[in-house]
């Protein structure tokens, strides 16, 4: 991952391929924004009107490239929109964060192949630094651990030409104050664990099976000392774990049930994390079509960002106790895969007629969530790539969020909006429940097609124990961008929800959730 320091060093002298700068929309043209005082100088003042020229208008999403001014050691100034400028009159409004994450985001990838970059946008406080710092750290990512072959293939230059920007300095902080350099801190953690998760999502499915997912949870576990227990296929038998075991039954890949228990010396509160983990969503026995199953590897993008944020929870040593679930397991079509008929006697007892045996995630979910509420934490949250139905009603950037409690979706949401991931909240109808009713089992893995993300919210209700508060969110859209790379998304997995996950533990250890 790129290297991230703050630095105090002036514009002109400083060593770099390139000095990043801010352009801010404004009523008479693009605006060169704060921090970049010393380049504008080098430039006579000049510069809002040669980025005028150049086409610029301070717009989100713009780049601009021109070459340094004279006496400059770095050649090159790359120019980023930030939207709109603060408003004057309020003397705090400073940039919004979310437009500094995906302006760092885009400079950094346009920056892909150079050495050292230094970032001279806003700061006016810890906030900004994190923001620009996340934006760098996520936009440089590029996943090319299969690109290339034999020995050179070890060196990421040799793979697709050109390696990640490998060095950042962010301008304007403070290296020597605390609150700057926690931002930092916190960047880096939360970002190699979200970076990592997207490599798992990324990572092909003859590779990433139930096992090799549980053994790098394993591994980075105890890393970090967060206690890890892996139930294994025959574990699960022995458990009475029907949902996975009926999913996982198909693939010659076995399926696993991962926990994770980061526990806080003082924490007063026990958040619990599910995550669906079906490392490849073929459909099983209710086959995907031909054009629906090339992305399916993407299935397992809720357990991922679970991991991740566990991790980064203990990374940072939140004040809190965090559990995290991984319901690992291949949705495969064979012999022993389970039928569209089979009824599957479930963890918590519950049993379920499968229906669709592509309606395989809450069946793994529903295990999960039960074995989680067996601690009865103060609130459990999963997450799920589970219905295309989300993706048509929010579209491929939005997750969706349904909970047992209304205050609760609503604080989930909001922490989602305050980390810059867009989400919404969804209800859960209960006259949906009764299309679920089954003529042979106590429920069926499906219900009325009309509002299918909400019916699969309401099977999931019913494995979550009684009084638990409750909130899951379905990520099948933004999970893995199949579109060209935006701001600081790259295509294929994006690690979504890792971000809102960790803001939850922070509030969480703060006292101020639930
Ligand atoms: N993994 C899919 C949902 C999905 C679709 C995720 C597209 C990401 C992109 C899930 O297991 C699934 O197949 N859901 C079915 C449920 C249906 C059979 C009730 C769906 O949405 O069609
Ligand atoms: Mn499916
Ligand atoms: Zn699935």
């Amino acid at each position: 991952m790129t290297a991230l320091t703050l630095s105090t060093a002036a514009a002109p002298g400083l060593r770099a391929d390139a000095i990043v700068i801010g352009v801010a929309k404004g009523a008479q043209g693009p605006a060169v924004a704060p921090g970049a005082e010393a380049v504008d100088k080098a430039y006579d003042g000049k510069l809002a009107g040669i980025l005028e020229t150049l086409g610029a208008s301070g717009a989100e999403g713009e780049l601009t490239k021109l070459p340094a001014p004279a006496g400059f050691k770095a050649p090159l100034v790359v120019a980023v929109g930030l939207g709109p400028a603060p408003d004057a009159g309020d003397e705090d409004a400073g940039f919004d964060a979310e437009a500094l994450r995906k302006a760092a985001g885009l400079a950094a990838r346009a920056l892909t192949g150079a050495r050292k970059a230094a970032f001279a946008l806003p700061v006016d406080g810890p906030g900004a630094i994190g923001a620009i710092g996340e934006g760098i750290l996520l936009g440089a990512y590029a996943f090319d651990a299969y690109k290339g072959n034999g020995q050179e293939a070890t060196n990421a230059k040799a793979k697709n030409g050109k390696a990640p920007l490998a060095e950042a300095a962010l301008l304007g902080g403070k290296p020597r104050d605390a609150a700057h350099k926690g931002a930092v801190a916190r960047a880096v953690a939360v970002c190699e664990e979200l970076n990592r998760a997207r490599d798992l999502i990324n990572m092909p499915p003859n590779d990433l099976t139930p096992a090799v997912f549980a053994g790098i949870a394993q591994a980075a576990a105890k890393e970090h000392g967060i206690k890890v227990q892996v139930l294994d296929d025959k574990a699960l038998v022995k458990g009475g774990y029907g949902g996975i075991l009926g999913v996982g039954g198909g693939s010659a890949a076995t399926p696993r049930l991962v926990k994770l228990s980061y526990k806080h010396p003082k924490a007063a509160k026990h958040l619990a994390f599910v995550g669906k983990g079906i490392t490849y969503d073929s459909g099983g026995i209710s086959l995907k079509p031909a054009g629906h199953n090339e992305t399916m590897k993407c299935d397992m993008s809720g357990a991922a960002a679970v991991f991740a944020a566990v991790v980064a929870a203990a990374r940072l040593g939140l004040e809190v106790s965090v559990t995290g679930w991984l319901a690992l397991a291949e949705n495969m079509p064979s012999g022993s895969a389970v039928r569209p008929g089979d009824v599957l006697r479930m963890y918590s007892g519950k049993t379920v007629e499968v229906l669709n045996t592509d309606a395989e995630g809450r069946l793994v979910l529903a295990d999960a969530l039960w074995a989680a509420s067996q601690e009865n934490p103060d609130a459990i949250v999963d997450v799920a790539t589970l219905t295309g139905a989300m993706m048509l009603a929010l579209g491929s950037r939005t997750f969706g969020v349904m909970a047992n409690d209304d205050a609760f979706r609503s604080a989930v949401h909001e922490a989602a909006e305050e980390v810059g991931e867009p989400a919404w909240p969804m209800p859960l109808p209960e006259h949906l429940r009764k299309g679920m009713d089954s003529t042979v089992a106590d429920l069926a893995n499906m219900g009325e097609r009309m509002g299918g993300g909400l019916v699969a919210g309401l099977f999931l209700r019913e494995f979550v124990g009684d009084g638990i508060t409750w909130a899951h969110l379905d990520i099948a859209g933004p999970a893995f961008n199949e579109g060209g790379p935006f701001g600081y998304t790259p295509k294929g997995g994006t690690g979504s929800a890792v971000r809102t996950l960790v803001r939850l533990a922070e509030l969480t250890a703060a006292g101020d959730l639930g």
